[in-house]
C-alpha cells in the first residue's frame, strides 16, 4: 500500500498516483490505515509520528526537492531509502524567481519604485548584464540550471559548490577556499544550497561582509542558512542594497518580524519553486518502478551528505 500525505493536494495526488499505479492501493491521510501494511510513503511535511509502526516501509518519496526536515525526523527508520524530486519542473520556476530578483536589481526597479513614490522622473545609468556579476551558491539540479541559464542570458555568472561543477559560461568556485573569491565578485548572491549541517547559518555576517558594498541577496534555499539578524544589520547599514527572500528560519514568517516591513526587502511565502503534481507523480512512479526492478532511483538521498 502507498500512503500519502499532502496537507493541501492529497486528493489530487491520490487520484494521479492511483491512475498510474492501478496494481497498488493508494491511501491518503487522514484516512486511517494499518501502519504495518504501508510499503511506500509519498509525503510533504507529514505530522509527527506519521511513520510510526510502518515496519514494512520500503521507501519514502518526498514531494519536494529539500529533504532537510524529513532527515531530522525520529519516527523514520534511517535504513529506509528517501527519494527526493530532482527538478520535476522546479528548476524552471526557480530560474524565473531568481531572474525576477536579478532584474529588480540590475534594472534598478527598487530605485525607480522609490522615485515613483515621490513623483520623481529621473533616469539612472544602466548596468549591462555582462557587468552584473551573479554568484550562485549550490550547483545541483536546480542551481546548476539557474546558473547556466543566467549565463546564457549574458550575465557574468559564477557558481560555488562543494566539489566543483563545470557548466558552460559559469566560472567554477570550489569548496571552502573558493568561497571568498566568489563572494568578492558577486553583486547579486543567489542561495540555492540544500540545507545540511554544513550550510546551516552559512550566510551570516562573516560571509555577507565579504560581498561588495551595495550587493543584493536572493535566498530561495532554506531560511536556516541565513542569520536573519545579521542580514537585517547589513541592509540597515547599506552594505546590502536589497534582499529577495522566499524562505525563513520560522515559517510562516511571524507577523512581528522586522523583515516584513524592511524597505530593502521583497519577500514571498516559500513559493519560488512549487511542486507540480503531474511531473512529480511521473517521477515518483518511474522511481517506484525502478526500485521494484532493483534499479537505482533518480534522486536517492544520501543521509550522510544530507541531500
Ligand atoms: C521546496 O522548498 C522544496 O524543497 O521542494
Amino acid at each position: 500500500m502507498i500512503y500519502l500525505y499532502s496537507a493541501q493536494d492529497g486528493e489530487r495526488y491520490q487520484h494521479l498516483l492511483q491512475q498510474a499505479l492501478p496494481q497498488h492501493q493508494v491511501c491518503c491521510w487522514p484516512q486511517p490505515v494499518e501502519a504495518a501494511q504501508v510499503s511506500y510513503g509519498v509525503v510533504w511535511n507529514p505530522p509527527a509520528g506519521f511513520f510510526a509502526g510502518m515496519t514494512q516501509l520500503q521507501a519514502v518519496f518526498v514531494l519536494g526537492a529539500g529533504v532537510d526536515r524529513i532527515l531530522r525526523r525520529d519516527d523514520l527508520d534511517p535504513a529506509v531509502p528517501v527519494i527526493r524530486l530532482s527538478d520535476a519542473g522546479m528548476a524552471q520556476q526557480m530560474l524565473e524567481y531568481v531572474l525576477y530578483g536579478v532584474l529588480h536589481v540590475q534594472r534598478r526597479m527598487d530605485q525607480y519604485q522609490r522615485q515613483q513614490q515621490h513623483r520623481q522622473w529621473q533616469a539612472v545609468a544602466a548596468t549591462a548584464a555582462s557587468e552584473t556579476r551573479i554568484g550562485v551558491l549550490g550547483l545541483g539540479e536546480i542551481g546548476g540550471k539557474v546558473a547556466q541559464a543566467l549565463a546564457a542570458m549574458g550575465y557574468a555568472v559564477a557558481g560555488w559548490s562543494r566539489q566543483g561543477r563545470q557548466l558552460p559560461g559559469v566560472a567554477d568556485f570550489v569548496g571552502e577556499q573558493g568561497l571568498p573569491a566568489l563572494l568578492a565578485r558577486s553583486d547579486i548572491l543567489v542561495n540555492l544550497l540544500p540545507a545540511t549541517a554544513a550550510t546551516r547559518g552559512l550566510l551570516g555576517s562573516e560571509l555577507l561582509r565579504q560581498l561588495p558594498r551595495g550587493a543584493a541577496l536572493i535566498n530561495a534555499g532554506r531560511g536556516e542558512q541565513v542569520d536573519e539578524a545579521a542580514l537585517l544589520g547589513m541592509l540597515d547599514s547599506g552594505h546590502l542594497r536589497f534582499a529577495l527572500l522566499d524562505v525563513f528560519v520560522v515559517e510562516p514568517l511571524e507577523s512581528v518580524h522586522p523583515l516584513w516591513s524592511h524597505p530593502a526587502v521583497l519577500l514571498t511565502p516559500h513559493i519560488a519553486a512549487m511542486t507540480l503534481a503531474e511531473p512529480a507523480v511521473a517521477q515518483i512512479v518511474a522511481n517506484l518502478q525502478a526500485l521494484q526492478q532493483g534499479l537505482p532511483p533518480q534522486g536517492l538521498v544520501l543521509r550522510e551528505r544530507g541531500y
